[in-house]
């Protein structure tokens, strides 16, 4: 009797700990066994010796979503999952953006339209609280981290959405009381806003003036702030896309202290620098990020970083605009960099990107490649028990690699609508061969084979990266001292 609904053979398997050779019998959408030999399954897959990672979860990705300026971002659910796929990636974490004055509630209601018309990528929300007044802590957020939303955004910086210190207090607070996971966009707001003005106002217009603007100081002081203000809550903290040293520097420390923060930076701050910006005219506007592409050395000090386990994931930060008049040229064809969006394509580009800097030019190892690009981000954000990892009971999500295979990047190599390709240039070797996304075929000979709409939502706890780790000694003196009351909502 055929126990398998599909078997893929002679695979070279790859997870965070291990790489062995091996057949994976898929049943049921999720990995039923892994042996040296299986018997014939109802469908077979020779993967002829390659590699096979699990596929991608890339944990912070923004699709269809309304910027602080208030600017739709140029991918919907079925434009952005469909790059995902092709590139690898088979589980995205996309945000519900409050904006001040919604409902938190209504917000992930309508993101949930969005997605279950067009994700073809199975996906989780993290919520972005801008307006964290008290009934959207105490009546509206507890249900919706039961519902399965487990995590939260906050942003310390851009106008009409950045948190003050005692509101993102407060959010930390509520997040400890009801598990849910923070992550936090730090930058210095007033340093930023300042310098921005005063370099516009001096006529220092362009784009590559948009890296002037965010300090490198900027981004040290409020991720070392950030992590004050959890460590006071004893909350645990995601600090999205480190990308200085110092940045990463401040992290290092307070892991070293025992404070429990993590550390997420992206694929463009590990392989560009802020040359990218100092193009002829307006093309620099296509790296214009926030924050913004630095230094070689803070490249370097990253890549470590990630090496010594300071950094925990390396997502995309996929944030589509078009260089037209729906996005970075929205303003008129010559806009200041302080009137540009924020953000670049990457989704469907992160994990060939990666594979080719860690695998190929073997810069990491493979297991680190697994590790940084699907299991952590997955067991962070409370998905561990389904996606990460090729194990017994996981989701088939799987992806065969073609080791050999070497692409010049250009901008058709790009499957979202964002309609430029930010790693342009580059000669990326390995690219996804076939893409499994629980046991379906979805991607095969270049093709895509996945329908509108049948990526799945998926519900998740906080996870254990949630729960808090008993906090710094000294604040724990001031909660005994003062009574359990101070900490309570
Ligand atoms: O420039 C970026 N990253 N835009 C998207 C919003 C954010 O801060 O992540
Ligand atoms: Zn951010
Ligand atoms: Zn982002």
């Amino acid at each position: 009797m055929t126990y398998c609904d599909l078997v893929i053979r002679n695979a070279r398997i790859a997870t965070s700990s291990d790489v062995f050779r091996g057949d994976i019998g898929i049943r049921r959408e999720r990995i039923s066994v892994i042996a040296e030999e299986l018997p014939q399954g109802r469908m077979e897959i020779d993967a002829g010796g390659s590699l096979v990672t699990p596929g991608g979860v890339d944990s912070h990705c923004h699709i269809e979503q309304l910027s602080a300026g208030g600017l739709m971002n140029a991918d919907t659910f079925e434009s952005a999952t469909r790059a995902a796929l092709l590139g690898g990636t088979t589980t995205v974490i996309p945000f519900a953006a409050q904006h001040v004055g919604m409902s938190l509630r209504k917000v992930v209601e309508d993101y949930h339209a969005l997605a279950e018309r067009g994700a073809m990528a199975d996906y989780a929300f993290h919520m972005i609280l801008a307006d964290p007044r008290p009934e959207v802590l105490r009546e509206e957020l507890p249900g919706l981290v039961r519902d399965g939303h487990g995590s939260l955004k906050c942003f310390l910086t851009y106008d009409r959405i950045r948190l003050h210190d005692e509101q993102f207090l407060d959010v930390l607070l509520a997040a400890r009381t009801h598990g849910c996971m923070v992550c936090v966009h730090a930058e210095n707001h007033g340093m930023i806003d300042w310098m921005g003005r005063r370099l516009v106002d001096r006529g220092y217009t362009r784009p590559v003036h948009h890296a002037v603007s965010h300090p490198r100081l900027a981004e040290e002081e409020a991720i070392n702030r950030a992590i004050s203000l959890a460590a006071l809550i004893d909350q645990p903290l995601m600090i999205f896309h480190v990308s200085t040293k110092e940045g990463l520097g401040v992290i290092r420390r307070w892991q070293g202290d025992g404070q429990k923060v993590f550390g997420e930076t992206c694929t463009h701050y590990l392989t560009m620098t802020r040359e990218a910006l100092d193009r002829p005219g307006i093309e620099g506007g296509m790296w214009v990020c926030s924050p913004p592409l630095r230094e070689e050395s803070d490249r370097q000090a990253l890549w470590q970083g990630l090496a010594t386990g300071v950094l925990a994931t390396i997502s995309s930060d996929h944030a589509p605009y078009r260089m037209d008049e729906t996005g970075k040229l929205a303003a008129g064809p010559e806009p200041t960099f302080k009137q540009m969006a924020n953000g670049m394509g990457g989704l469907g580009m992160r994990m060939p990107v990666l594979f080719d800097a860690m695998v190929s030019r073997g810069g990491m190892d493979v297991r680190d490649f697994v590790r940084l690009t699907a299991a952590e981000p997955a067991r962070i954000y409370g998905l561990g028990e389904r996606k990460g990892s090729i194990a017994i009971g996981k989701d088939a999500d799987l992806v065969i690699w073609d080791e050999e295979r070497e692409i010049r990047l250009t901008h058709e190599h790009v499957d979202d609508n964002t309609g430029y390709n930010p790693y342009a240039g580059r000669l990326v070797k390995g690219w996804p061969a076939m893409v499994i996304r629980r046991g379906e075929v979805v991607v095969g000979q270049g093709e895509l084979k996945a329908a509108a709409g049948s990526g799945r939502f998926l519900a998740r706890g906080g996870g254990s990266a949630a729960r808090s780790s008993g906090g710094i000694a000294a604040e724990f003196d001031t909660k005994r001292n003062f009574g359990a009351d101070l900490y309570r909502e």
